[in-house]
């Protein structure tokens, strides 16, 4: 059975694919045929995603990484490179946020989420994307957030890192679209992970937000990774700079 064209043999780096999303994306991957990526901070949970990628016959490699660490990051997008024969695709999705109201937070606070979630990627993608330059080729989805796009309380710093990432990322399109590179970006709802139960730890907010999401419930890890191994794909060869709400209808963007 044909999957997405492109994919089977690829070789795409997946980062925060020890839990939630990221797991879920990893796995069609590998269920794709693509040579699958993981960069985690958390070895465990990357090497659990691993041996499912491996169980549906694909190969997985997983690297013990904090995306905020430019060195590191370097030193196994390498590794990976290296084993992998190449990269073809990137998927930044590690993010990481705690619920306060901004005058509640600090600079302390403020430099721990931007250093996860707008330096992480920029570190990830500026390691992947020299090699797709000298390559020809690459596609780069980045997982942003609706916060991002419509703001979101308690949230401002996160939502000010993936409104960056959406900002970066159209402009890195428009800079590498003649080397063959596609960038774009997922931006969830609120999804149902250990990311969200943290920030909900009650359960109120899931139920007001299964009242106001038109489909009347919160997203699933299972709702991305059909779109994200769609832009990943040579299928999706003239789509890039462009965003894509995966929300069960909460925000709608023209
Ligand atoms: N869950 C939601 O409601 C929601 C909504 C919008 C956007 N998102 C975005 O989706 C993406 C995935 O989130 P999730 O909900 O699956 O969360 P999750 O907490 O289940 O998974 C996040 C993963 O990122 C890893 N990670 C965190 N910091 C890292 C670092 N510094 N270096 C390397 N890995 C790191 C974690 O170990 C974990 O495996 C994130 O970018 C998040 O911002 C989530």
């Amino acid at each position: 059975m044909p999957g997405f064209r492109g994919l089977d043999g690829s070789s795409i780096l997946v980062t925060g694919a020890a839990s939630g999303i990221g797991r879920a994306i990893a796995v069609r991957l590998g269920e794709e045929g693509a040579v699958v990526g993981i960069l985690d901070l958390d070895l465990a949970g990357a090497e659990a995603t691993a041996e499912q990628i491996r169980g549906v016959g694909a190969v997985a490699l997983s690297f013990e990484v904090d995306i905020s660490d430019a060195a590191a990051v370097e030193s196994a997008v390498a590794a990976f490179a290296e084993r992998a024969g190449g990269i073809q695709g990137l998927v930044n999705n590690a993010g990481w946020d705690v619920a306060k109201p901004f005058l509640e937070t600090d600079a302390e606070l403020w430099r721990k989420v931007v250093e996860i979630n707008l330096m992480g990627p920029l570190n990830v993608s500026h390691a992947v994307l020299g090699r797709m330059a000298a390559a020809g080729r690459g596609r780069v989805v980045s997982i942003a957030s609706d916060a991002g796009r419509v703001g979101s309380s308690g949230e401002s710093v996160y939502a000010a890192c993936k409104g960056g990432i959406v900002a970066f990322s159209k402009s890195v399109a428009r800079e590498l679209a003649r080397q063959g590179i596609t960038l774009n970006v997922v931006s969830p709802g609120p999804t149902d992970t250990p990311l969200f139960r943290n920030f909900d730890p009650g359960g109120g907010l899931a139920k007001a937000l299964e009242r106001a999401i038109p489909m009347r419930r919160l997203g699933q890890p299972a709702d991305y990774p059909g779109i994200v191994a769609f832009l990943l794909s040579d299928d999706a060869g003239y789509i890039t700079g462009q965003v894509l709400s995966v929300s069960g209808g909460l925000s709608m963007h023209g």
